[in-house]
Order: C-alpha cells, then sequence, then structure tokens
C-alpha cells in the first residue's frame, strides 16, 4: 500500500479530511480531499471509506468538518450544531458501532468544550487510539495461528478497514512478521469483493500468499481440510458475543462447527454494544439491488422482472466461535460473563 494511509487529517482547525476512495481499488489509488461534512457521509455510504473502525475513526472527522461549515458564534450554537451534526454522521450506516461510538464521543466532547479545536483533539485521539488497538489485537491473536497454518478469512479487515494494521489481518500480519509463514484464503465477498480487491491487494502487497475463492466455495474447502483456522473481523458484537460481520460470516462459523474448525473473530473493543443482549438486537444494513445485479457496472440479472436481497450483514452466535480476539485479550468461550468481564 505503500505510504498513503487510509485515512488522514490535513492541517489543523482549518484542514481536510484524506480517504483512500476503496471503490477504485485494486484499479487506482485515489484519494479524496473532503472539506464538507456531506461528502464525507457520501464516503461513507458509498463505501469509499468501509470496515466498522476505519468508519469510526472517518466520523470524528466527518464532526469537525459539519460543526465548522455551520459558523457556530458562541457556546450555545456550538452544541447545538455538534449535537446535530453527529446525530447525521450517527446514521450514515446502521450496523457498525464504532459509527455510533465516535460520533457519541465527540457529542460529548462539544458539550463539555464547544471549540473546534476540542473536537479535532478528540478526532485525533479516536484516530491514534485506533492505531495501538490494532496492535494489541495482532499481539493477542497472533499466537492463535499454527505455524505454516492456512487462515481463511471473509471481506476485508486490513489497513483499509481501520486507521492501523486491522482486526483479522492484523492477527495474519502479526504472526508473519514474527516468522509464521501461513498463507491465506481469501473470500471474495460478494457482492461488493472487499476480499478479492481488497484483502487479496493488502497481502499481496506484503507478500503473504493468498488466493481468493468464491463465497461458496469456503464451506466445502473447510470439508476438504484445507483450512485451519478462520479469522474474520465483526461490525457490532453483542453482549453474549454475538456478531454482526460482513454477509457469509454464518456460513463460515456453521461450517467451521461442522468440521471442527476453528473460528475467531477478532474485534476492538470499540465494537462492542454492551446495551444489547444478543445479535437479534443488530440493526442490519440492506443495501441497494444494484449491488447484486449488476458486477462491474454491468447488469447480469434479466433487465427486468428480477428483485433482489441484499443484506450486507449477518449475525454468528458467539457460541459457534472458539473465541473473541480483542485489544483486551482473547475472550474464550463465548459468554456473557466472559464479555463482561473483559469488557465490562
Ligand atoms: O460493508 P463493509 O465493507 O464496511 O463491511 C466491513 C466488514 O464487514 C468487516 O469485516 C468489519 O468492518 C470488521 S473488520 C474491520
Amino acid at each position: 500500500m505503500g505510504m498513503t494511509p487510509t485515512i488522514a487529517w490535513q492541517g489543523d482547525i482549518d484542514g481536510r479530511l484524506e480517504l483512500i476512495d476503496q471503490t477504485r481499488l485494486p484499479a487506482e489509488l485515489c484519494v479524496l480531499r473532503l472539506e464538507r461534512v456531506d461528502d464525507v457521509i457520501d464516503a461513507i455510504r458509498r463505501l469509499a471509506v468501509r470496515g466498522a473502525p476505519a468508519i469510526g475513526v472517518a466520523a470524528g472527522y466527518a464532526i469537525v468538518l459539519g460543526v465548522r461549515e455551520r459558523v457556530p458564534t458562541d457556546a450555545t450554537t456550538f452544541r447545538r450544531a455538534c449535537s446535530e451534526v453527529a446525530a447525521r454522521v450517527a446514521a450514515a450506516r446502521p450496523t457498525a458501532i464504532n459509527l455510533g461510538w465516535a460520533c457519541g464521543r465527540l457529542a460529548r466532547r462539544g458539550e463539555r468544550e464547544p471549540t473546534l479545536g476540542a473536537l479535532l483533539a478528540e478526532a485525533r485521539a479516536i484516530h491514534a487510539e485506533d492505531v495501538a488497538l490494532c496492535r494489541a489485537m495482532g499481539e493477542n491473536g497472533a499466537p492463535l495461528i499454527p505455524d505454516r497454518a492456512t487462515v481463511l478469512t471473509h471481506c476485508n479487515t486490513g489497513r483499509l478497514a481501520t486507521a492501523g494494521d486491522g482486526t483479522a489481518l492484523a492477527v495474519v500480519f502479526e504472526a508473519w512478521r514474527r516468522g509464521n509463514r501461513l498463507r491465506v484464503i481469501a473470500d471474495e465477498t460478494r457482492p461488493l469483493l472487499q476480499g478479492a480487491r481488497l484483502t487479496a491487494w493488502e497481502l499481496a502487497a506484503e507478500g503473504i500468499p493468498v488466493d481468493v475463492a468464491t463465497d461458496g466455495a469456503a464451506p466445502a474447502l473447510i470439508a476438504r481440510g484445507e483450512v485451519d483456522i478462520v479469522l474474520v473481523g465483526a461490525d457490532r458484537i453483542a453482549a453474549n458475543g454475538d456478531a454482526a460481520n460482513k454477509i457469509g460470516t454464518y456460513a463460515l462459523a456453521l461450517a467451521c462447527r461442522e468440521h471442527g474448525v476453528p473460528m475467531y473473530v477478532v474485534a476492538p473493543s470499540s465494537s462492542f454494544d454492551l446495551s444489547l443482549p444478543d445479535g437479534a438486537h443488530i440493526p442490519i444494513e440492506d443495501r441497494a439491488a444494484d449491488e447484486v445485479l449488476t458486477l462491474g457496472g454491468q447488469r447480469i440479472a434479466p433487465p427486468a422482472g428480477v428483485g433482489a436481497r441484499n443484506p450486507a450483514f449477518d449475525v454468528t452466535p458467539g457460541r459457534l466461535l472458539g473465541g473473541l480476539v480483542t485489544d483486551r485479550g482473547v475472550i474464550r468461550p463465548v459468554t456473557t460473563e466472559n464479555v463482561k468481564r473483559v469488557l465490562g
């Protein structure tokens, strides 16, 4: 990936947000330069910036831009602007809790300290913390990967999905740095192909051997004994450890349970929503039919008379998982008590 960061703030309170446009990868490495909150909301909605932690980091800066645009003249108008902008940004996508979590942090900081400088400091703190959370997840998870293992992963959970090394991919990167000559199978991740486009790109850039497989092939590869461990991320984890992640994750968990392959969800503490008792309460984003009915801009379904179902996420029951790898340690077995003990 060279030196281009996934997310960067350039300048001080008069600065701008720069994001790699992930919709253009791997064909082109384009950087979006954004100065308006609506442009960041649009980037989040169309997945130019994506992945739960990355969305949270971008949201912090989006609120700085949005409040700045409103030019508040006193503390009262500043506070009102801050809470309204935070609510708008939080509504950009429903499933990743990191988005609402970051917006809540900015709103509370703006309430306490109604200045743009304070908001920018909070956004920068979220950004820096995410780098550290990724490092800790990598260190906690790396020992779980057997030497020379084949790791199967889903969607993109790497440097493009966070401000640091990633969640599940941070574990892979850390194991590789420690000398584990593993290999990776990346599910292509229909319909938007985050695995084929983004995960394969990140791993190939590091020289880590990677094969892309269709999502439908993954359970068969698990059944054939070709997978030693499955590592995925999460967009929101409920208090009992049920985890929402990219559509297709649940099928992997069922296949792993059937064939005795360990599967771990790797997620930072910022992805837990302890206010929800279980995964049935996690809001799941339904996205546009066109994402399913077209591929690379070309219609692949009949031109008329065909609808589509496009839930972007599914929920994997915590009981199907070998554990939850977090920045605070590995939670296993996955139970409400153990989640509370590590994160409460
Ligand atoms: O729709 P996306 O691409 O934002 O979905 C991303 C995922 O599902 C990731 O697995 C998840 O955010 C966790 S890892 C950063």
